[in-house]
């Protein structure tokens, strides 16, 4: 008895001193390497966060009021050129547009431009007048590039938290793009609980890392970006995400150095706030909900999916009156 009994308590220590040193082998491990940025709690140099702070920028033109007494279900934001108007016409005309596509379920957008130049008063005045015509451009002081679209989403961010905070989901979701919007809404509905707080969809990316090669479009320097993965991130073609993330990632990107890519920075603030985003995708048939390459127009392969990429405004339009009809038989 008393044999048994030390044998037992001799198995116990072997396997809890093997438990331990796994543990601190591991820890040192991912200390040692640094595959991802740490969390810690370092705000930003002054320089550093003025870049894409919002304070940095002015409002040229603007809606403040577009969610004054009412509570959208879901709010469109849509980083756009300022010249692409005719993207924005057909975005009203087809997913974006002001009568419901899903009955009592409301649905606003907002379109957000930068300057093209350092200023452009005959574009300013186009702007101007479109948007009194449809009550959703925000027009913002920084140049419009495309290293700037950090920038552009830390002000979509903002935007969303000051702005219309009693909406439930917001979709940052890029102009090109055909958005299904019943067969989302009805996604999200069917989210449940989980998904009204630190909740974000898309095309997950797990396996990013840096380019460090100079001639790539996405190049980053080491002195930019010293750690040698990506964090998890969706796609930035089009994401969705509760209306609490604007402000958490808002606040986040105070403590996390500015990279030029909007989708990869905004999974630097979600790896920051310790929000893991949930890859929309269906098994048996796999389909990946947030379909980031262009597909041959077919009724039914668009309604199972959330988004499809790849559009010009007249294809957009040529395909909507039949989707809304096609897409009720499949
Ligand atoms: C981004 O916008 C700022 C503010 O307008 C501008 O000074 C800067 O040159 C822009 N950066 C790029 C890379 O376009």
């Amino acid at each position: 008895m008393l044999k048994y009994l030390r044998s037992k308590l001799f198995r116990c220590v072997v396997l809890s001193l093997a438990a331990l040193v796994s543990v601190s082998v591991n820890l040192l491990w991912k200390d040692g390497s640094s595959e991802l940025p740490s969390r810690r709690l370092e705000p930003l140099e002054d320089e550093q966060y003025k870049i894409i702070s919002p304070a940095t920028y002015k409002y040229h033109i603007n809606h403040p009021r577009l969610c004054e007494g009412r509570r959208p279900f879901l709010v469109f934001m849509i980083p756009v050129r300022g010249e692409d108007r005719q993207a924005r016409d057909a975005i009203r005309k087809t997913w974006g547009q002001d009568n419901p596509i899903v009955p009592d379920v409301d649905v606003a957008r907002m379109f957000f431009i930068g300057q093209t130049g350092e200023s452009n008063p005959r574009l300013e005045e186009h702007l101007r007048k479109e948007s009194e015509v449809h009550q959703d451009i925000v027009y913002v002081d920084f140049i419009d590039t495309y290293q700037n679209l950090t920038v552009k989403t830390m002000m979509i961010m903002n935007w969303l938290a000051t702005y219309c905070p009693s909406a439930r989901y917001a979709m940052k979701v890029d102009a090109d793009i055909f958005v299904n919007v019943p067969y989302l809404v009805r996604y999200l509905q069917n989210q449940g609980e989980s998904s009204q707080k630190d909740f974000i969809t898309g095309s997950v990316i797990n396996d990013g890392c840096p380019r460090r090669n100079q001639r790539s479009k996405w190049y980053l320097s080491k002195e930019a970006y010293p750690e040698s993965r990506f964090p998890p991130y969706v796609s930035g073609a089009g994401y969705v995400f509760s209306i609490d993330l604007a402000k958490k990632i808002s606040w986040a990107s105070r403590y996390v150095r500015p990279i030029p890519m909007e989708d990869v920075y905004v999974g630097l603030c979600l790896h920051f706030l310790d929000v893991q985003p949930v890859f929309s995708r269906t098994f048996l048939p796999y389909r990946n909900l947030f379909e980031i390459r262009h597909l041959e127009y077919d009724a039914c392969t668009y309604a199972q999916r959330i988004i499809v990429t790849g559009f010009t405004p007249s294809q957009l339009l040529n395909i909507w009156t039949d989707f809304q009809k096609d897409r009720l038989a499949c």
